[in-house]
């Protein structure tokens, strides 16, 4: 019998390409998602690409009430949670929007949750929850926060809040942390992908956008780091490795024992020129850019310990730096104003 899965912002850039992989797998989906930051477009294109059992609720998380129906109508399996915001400048401006729906979404979700007797959930963490990594490469073992933004507060405070709802009713929820690092690509078929609003703050969007010719110039943020070519290193991770990373960790629930963290990255770094350089042989011609600043907030160098999710739950990433730079630029350049186009 085929298993139910309610993805809250799973009209987004990781939720949507997660709906295609689950749908794939043979789950029946349910998103819920205010639209705020994501398109309906996008839950269009989820359907056409992987036609299966997708409904789609406009809802807030922080509306316990809608939240509630929307668990009555389904017998939901598990939840996987994707909504809240992400941009990490943006927080720093408007903290208590980021507490608010960031956290408070979250425990107006886990009070549907447990009003609906459904204490399977996913929840989309990020490898920020780390701080200024006191390792790396980083494995789940090391040392949580100073975060250095609301942001990063926003996703620690969750973790830690979901880590006491098995102290308070042991042997009743089973809750994966999922740690992201740099989520980047798109579906191969260019049809679902990235669609920030205004200037995007990520790299990879960033180049994306002055290969379109909507920007000039790619600005690297300081060339002066101490790593090999200067710039800073991160592990992309394609987003639909990701995505079944996902799949793997809803699929291994059922065995899992009150709350686990486990990283979803490649364990390869990458520095911001070498994305560049990746990014140019892609699109077919040298991308421009130029050193400036630093930016403030930002880590030298972080990187995932891979090894836990092979453990805990047989996923590793497969895919490469040039395919997530070719599946990007291919959804960039068939949707040059993203959904919108
Ligand atoms: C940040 C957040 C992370 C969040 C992620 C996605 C921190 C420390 N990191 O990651 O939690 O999940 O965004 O929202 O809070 N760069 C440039 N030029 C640009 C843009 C970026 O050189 O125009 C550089 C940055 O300095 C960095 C790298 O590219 O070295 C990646 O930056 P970005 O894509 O913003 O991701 P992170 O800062 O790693």
């Amino acid at each position: 019998m085929s298993r139910t899965a309610l993805l809250t912002g799973g009209a987004g850039y990781i939720g949507s390409h997660t709906a295609v992989v689950l749908l794939e797998a043979g789950w029946s989906v349910v998103i819920v998602d205010n639209l705020a930051n994501s398109s309906p477009v996008a839950v269009e294109r989820v359907a056409e690409l992987a036609p299966g059992d997708l409904t789609f609720h406009q809802v807030d998380i922080r509306d316990t009430d809608a939240l509630t129906k929307v668990f009555a109508e389904r017998d939901i399996d598990a939840v996987v949670h994707f909504a809240g915001l992400k941009a990490v400048g943006e927080s720093v401006e408007k903290p208590l929007e980021y507490h608010d729906i960031n956290v408070g979404g979250t425990v107006s979700l886990l009070q549907a949750m447990r009003g609906a007797g459904v204490r399977d959930l996913v929840f989309s963490s990020s490898c920020t929850v780390y701080g200024d990594p006191s390792e790396t490469p980083v494995t789940e073992s090391a040392r949580l926060g100073p975060t250095t933004n609301p942001y990063g507060r926003s996703k620690l405070y969750i973790e830690e809040m979901l880590r006491d709802l098995p102290v308070s009713e042991p042997g009743a929820w089973r809750i994966v942390n999922l740690r992201y690092f740099n989520p980047v690509g798109a579906h191969p078929s260019g049809r679902i992908g990235e669609d920030p609003d205004g200037i995007p703050n990520n790299l990879m969007p960033y180049v994306m956008q002055v290969a379109v010719g909507r920007l000039e110039r790619i600005g690297v943020f300081g060339g002066d780091y101490d790593t090999a070519d200067g710039t800073c290193i991160r592990d992309y991770i394609h987003v639909v490795d990701l995505a079944e990373g996902h799949l793997a960790a809803l699929e291994r629930l059922p065995t899992i024992d009150g709350c686990i963290a486990v990283n979803l990255g490649t364990g390869q770094g990458y520095s911001v020129l070498d994305v560049i350089r990746a990014a140019s042989k892609a699109v077919g011609r040298e991308l421009p850019y130029e050193i400036v600043d630093r930016r403030a907030g930002d880590i030298t160098a972080v990187w995932s310990n891979p090894t836990h999710a092979r453990e805990v739950l047989g996923w590793e990433a497969t895919r490469g730096i040039e395919e997530m730079v070719a599946d990007h630029w291919r959804w960039q350049s068939q949707n040059p104003n993203g959904y919108s186009s």
